[in-house]
């Protein structure tokens, strides 16, 4: 999805819907633990920023009830395309959805009293500004929610050279990219720079042994293989072998995944 010079590597609507359902099962209960941590109650405003196929959007809406409201923004119309499917299936009456960019959201300030997002910030090359620009959304004693990954922190025992190569060769497409895929690790200093005097933290990694959740790294590794290869990152044999190991260890019962380590800060403005 372009943003001046910024594509998202990662598919979008129809394409992604799945990858984002294994996702919210893995992380989805973590986020639910946090947001209802940090006081998410009914007849709240809240606004979700990149807010994918509207998993966390739509549960958000359940919580807060019919005297609460939604706003779910995300760059890519196909992405809001599946959430607002998502949200009439659901029959969610309190949640509206807008294409909107991070950066300049065109959203009105001050109007809400939760600005969330995760994994979001780790795909921009610019992350501070949109950070200050969910800072804004918010009124004052209101609160901003990040969840971001580490992809330094997973685990895989035994150990295999597939997700080795997994987690080396999506760091470097980060990195060659100007993102950063391990922002978690320094999430919370990103929002002290942006005025946040005492930001809080917590974090959850995901383990698991069986289900079909472990095919979310596979799933993954397939949808940025083409970049890498552009790239010149890898070759076309060598990501078709990585995507056949990681579906073969995600079968594989006796292999224990730890999904990447996902940050979680929060600060009041
Ligand atoms: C990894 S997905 C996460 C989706 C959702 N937050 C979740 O956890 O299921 C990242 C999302 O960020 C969106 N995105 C990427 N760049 C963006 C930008 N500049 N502004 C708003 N959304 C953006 C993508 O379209 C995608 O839906």
């Amino acid at each position: 999805m372009a943003h001046g010079s910024e594509h998202y590597i990662l598919a979008t609507g129809g394409k992604d819907a799945k990858r984002l359902r294994l996702l919210h099962e893995v992380y989805g209960p973590q986020t639910e633990a946090l947001l209802h941590r940090v006081g998410l109650s009914p007849g709240m405003r809240v606004v979700e920023v990149g807010c994918g196929s509207g998993n966390t959007a739509c549960w958000v809406a359940e919580q807060i009830g019919q005297d609460g409201s939604v706003l779910a923004l995300d760059v890519s119309p196909e992405q809001i395309d599946q959430a607002r499917r998502q949200a009439e299936s659901r029959n969610l009456r309190n949640i509206t959805f807008q294409v909107a960019d991070a950066y300049t959201p065109h959203v009105p300030e001050g109007a809400f009293d939760l600005a969330y997002c995760r994994l979001v910030l780790m795909h921009l090359t610019r992350p501070a500004d949109a950070l200050a620009a969910m800072r804004a959304l918010v009124r004052p004693g209101g609160v901003v929610v990040c969840e971001e990954m580490d992809l330094g922190c997973w685990l895989c025992d035994p150990p295999a050279e597939a997700m080795t190569r997994f987690f080396a060769l999506n760091s470097a497409l980060g990195e060659r990219r100007g993102e950063n895929f391990s922002l978690g690790a320094s999430l919370h200093r990103l929002f002290r720079d942006a005025g946040f005097t005492r930001p809080e933290v917590g974090a959850n990694m995901t383990l698991a042994v069986r289900g079909e959740q472990k095919r979310l790294l596979g799933m993954t590794f397939a949808e940025f293989a083409p970049e890498l290869v552009q790239e010149g990152l890898a070759s076309q044999d060598e990501v078709d072998q990585v995507t056949c190991s990681l579906m073969a260890l995600a079968d594989d019962e006796t292999t224990l995944f730890g999904f990447p380590l996902v940050v979680q800060v929060w600060a009041t403005r």
